[in-house]
Formats: C-alpha cells, sequence, structure tokens
C-alpha cells in the first residue's frame, strides 16, 4: 500500500516519506479499512516535530483521524461490518499505523458508523475535534438551559463545540474570534453572538449578552492567555474546560475571584478520556450528525503526495477547519 511515515521527528519536508509499505491484516477484533479521507491535526504535527514527547514507536504512520470503508474484518468481528462506511479516532496514538496510508488496521471499536449522509471528509474530522468539544461541553452535567462561551470559534475543534452546544440544548452561545472572516464561520456554526477579541472588550460583551451574569461554562483554547478575563466572566458555579494553553504555559492564576464563585476548572486531554466519556462521545456526535446539527468545517484537502503542505498548512494556523489528505487520491 501507499503511505507516509516517519521514523525520526523534524520538520515535515525533512522527515516525511512517501512510499510503499506491507499491506497490513487485520488481528482478531481489528478491521481493515480502506482510507478514503485523512485528518491532519495540531496533535499529529505536534508529535512529527517532537513538540509532544519523543516517537511511541519505531516507524509512525501519522495522523490519528479518518474516515473509509472497512474492507476486511479480523477475527471475533461482525463480519457484516465488511462495507461499512466508517469514521476512525486515535490511529496513530501510540500505534504505527495511522490513517495517512491507503489501509489502516485499528480495533473494530475504533471505527465508528459514519451516517449516510455525512461524507468522508466530514468523517474524517470528528476524532479529535468534535470529541473534544464533546468533552469539554460535557464535563460538568452539560450545557442544557446553560450558557456557554467557546473560545476560538473558528478553530477546528471551536466550531465543533457551537454545533455540539447548540444540539445539547445550551440556551445562549457566545464565542470570540479574531476577524470578520472567522465571525461569519461561527454565526454559521450557530453562535447568538460573536466577540472580534482583538477589537472589542470581551468582558463587556459577555456581560452585555448575559445581563451581566456571565457566563455559566467556557470552553476554552487558550488557558493561560485568556484566564484574567475569564476570571472576570464566568458565573457562580461555573466551569472552565480548557483543551490547550499554547501561548501561556505556566499562567498567573487568580485564586480567589474563582474561588468565591464556586468556579472549576476541568483540564481535557481527548487521548486520555474513560472508555464511558468516549461511548457517551461517540452516541451523541452521532446523534448530532443525523438531525443535521453537526457539519465540521473543511478547511483544505490535499492529495497523498501533498502530505507535507497539508501538515504545514495545520502548521501557519491561518486554516478554518478540518486539512484532509486523501490517501486513495480524489474520490
Ligand atoms: N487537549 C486536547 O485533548 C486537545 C484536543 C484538540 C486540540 N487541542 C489543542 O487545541 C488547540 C486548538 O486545536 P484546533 O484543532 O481547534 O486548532 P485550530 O483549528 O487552529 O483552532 C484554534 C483557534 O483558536 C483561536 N485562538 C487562538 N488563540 C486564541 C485566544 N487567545 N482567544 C480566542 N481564540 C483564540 C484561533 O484563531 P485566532 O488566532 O484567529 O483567534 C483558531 O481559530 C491546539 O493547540 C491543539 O493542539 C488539544
Amino acid at each position: 500500500m501507499k503511505a507516509i511515515w516517519y521514523e525520526k521527528q523534524g520538520a515535515a519536508s525533512d522527515v516525511l516519506t512517501l512510499g510503499e509499505r506491507p499491506e497490513p491484516q487485520p488481528a482478531p477484533g481489528e478491521v481493515a479499512v480502506t482510507v478514503q479521507a485523512s485528518g491532519v491535526n495540531p496533535s499529529d504535527v505536534k508529535m512529527r516535530g517532537g513538540a509532544r514527547g519523543p516517537m511511541a514507536v519505531p516507524l509512525q504512520i501519522p495522523h490519528s483521524d479518518g474516515a473509509g470503508i472497512i474492507k476486511a474484518v479480523g477475527e471475533g468481528v461482525d463480519p457484516a461490518r465488511l462495507g461499512e462506511r466508517v469514521w476512525l479516532y486515535n490511529a496513530a496514538y501510540r500505534r504505527s499505523g495511522g490513517s495517512c496510508a491507503e489501509t489502516c488496521v485499528l480495533p473494530a471499536s475504533q471505527a465508528v458508523p459514519l451516517p449516510d449522509q455525512i461524507s468522508v471528509k466530514a468523517g474524517a474530522a470528528l476524532g479529535i475535534p468534535a470529541m473534544t468539544a464533546h468533552r469539554a461541553l460535557f464535563c460538568n452535567d452539560g450545557v442544557a438551559g446553560k450558557s456557554v462561551l467557546v473560545t476560538g470559534g473558528a478553530g477546528a475543534v471551536g466550531h465543533s463545540a457551537i454545533q455540539i452546544a447548540k444540539w445539547a440544548g445550551a440556551e445562549t452561545i457566545i464565542t470570540t474570534v479574531s476577524s470578520a472572516a472567522k465571525a461569519a464561520i461561527a454565526m454559521a456554526a450557530g453562535a447568538d453572538h460573536v466577540i472580534n477579541y482583538r477589537q472589542q472588550d470581551v468582558v463587556e460583551a459577555v456581560k452585555a449578552a448575559t445581563d451581566g451574569a456571565g457566563v455559566d461554562h467556557i470552553v476554552e483554547v487558550e488557558l493561560g492567555g485568556n484566564l484574567a478575563q475569564s476570571a472576570q466572566l464566568i458565573a457562580e458555579h461555573g466551569t472552565i474546560a480548557w483543551y490547550g494553553s499554547e501561548s501561556s504555559r505556566e499562567p498567573a492564576f487568580p485564586a480567589y475571584p474563582l474561588m468565591f464563585r464556586n468556579v472549576s476548572l476541568q483540564g481535557i486531554f481527548l487521548y486520555s478520556i474513560t472508555a464511558a466519556q468516549r461511548d457517551a462521545a461517540i452516541a451523541d456526535i452521532t446523534s448530532a450528525l443525523e438531525a443535521g446539527l453537526l457539519r465540521p468545517l473543511i478547511d483544505s484537502v490535499w492529495s497523498l503526495e501533498d502530505t507535507v503542505k497539508a501538515h504545514e498548512r495545520v502548521e501557519s494556523g491561518e486554516r478554518s477547519g478540518a486539512v484532509i489528505v486523501q490517501p486513495g487520491g480524489a474520490g
């Protein structure tokens, strides 16, 4: 099969290799999937670049997310799954065989049925973005009837968070963005209020949108960079669920403002959520897809030969939505 792989960490153009690899066969409990779309996430490029510690395996076919069709099943897997359209998660997490190849073999539970109306490109944008968004929204009794602030609402996770919050019955969804183009994306996803955090006073704007009460729940892409403002706009008994803190890794902590309001801080690390949390995310994501309320945004689509460019696109920070590689060519 054709695949991309690396055997040492470094810049995409230095370490990513395109070539032929042996066709993998499913072991008991596994499925082999013809990969039609492979999703590139920040986690994949950070792992390749070395920013997430050393390699877990000697040879890495990258990308945890993907989508395609089951073409073989291992012993113990229902043969009725042959031909099933599926989306994949955690394919490259502590495993050699990621989705950036014509065939991906992985445990059957990591190949989730993809509703008919959802494209494989969208399917390849669910694993990390939608599941992270779901966990960040549901870590503390969910968001039904609550006011929610999603920072970075045009990002891959943020965009999914707006849509899933809507599906989950959030009362008010507020989001922050940095441009008019990103504001349009966030509005289309279902945000009720969009704040340009580079031009507006976010605390004042959130207070105005919530009659002064502040928000019950924050889905936070940048904990450290936004913590001082979050401490002023979170409501009593609110939750800050954060999944990133790139610009400020050891932020100053406004302890008393948060304590006086009984605020919970919940870190989210998708790869190690519990099986029950993962099952709940899959069930809810499937329901939101079927209801037409979750439609991942696609930024760009690349051939397998252009995987280096796909990685560089993610690293540029300029994308809005998922970056997809097509291992089997355009389809
Ligand atoms: N913990 C986990 O399990 C987990 C899971 C998924 C992703 N992540 C991490 O989360 C980060 C985002 O991932 P992604 O795939 O969503 O990336 P993305 O598509 O690039 O989105 C990031 C968004 O955040 C916005 N942003 C950056 N700083 C901001 C700030 N201070 N306030 C508001 N918005 C801000 C960016 O837009 P502007 O710069 O234009 O504002 C961009 O729209 C990455 O660092 C990734 O590694 C962690």
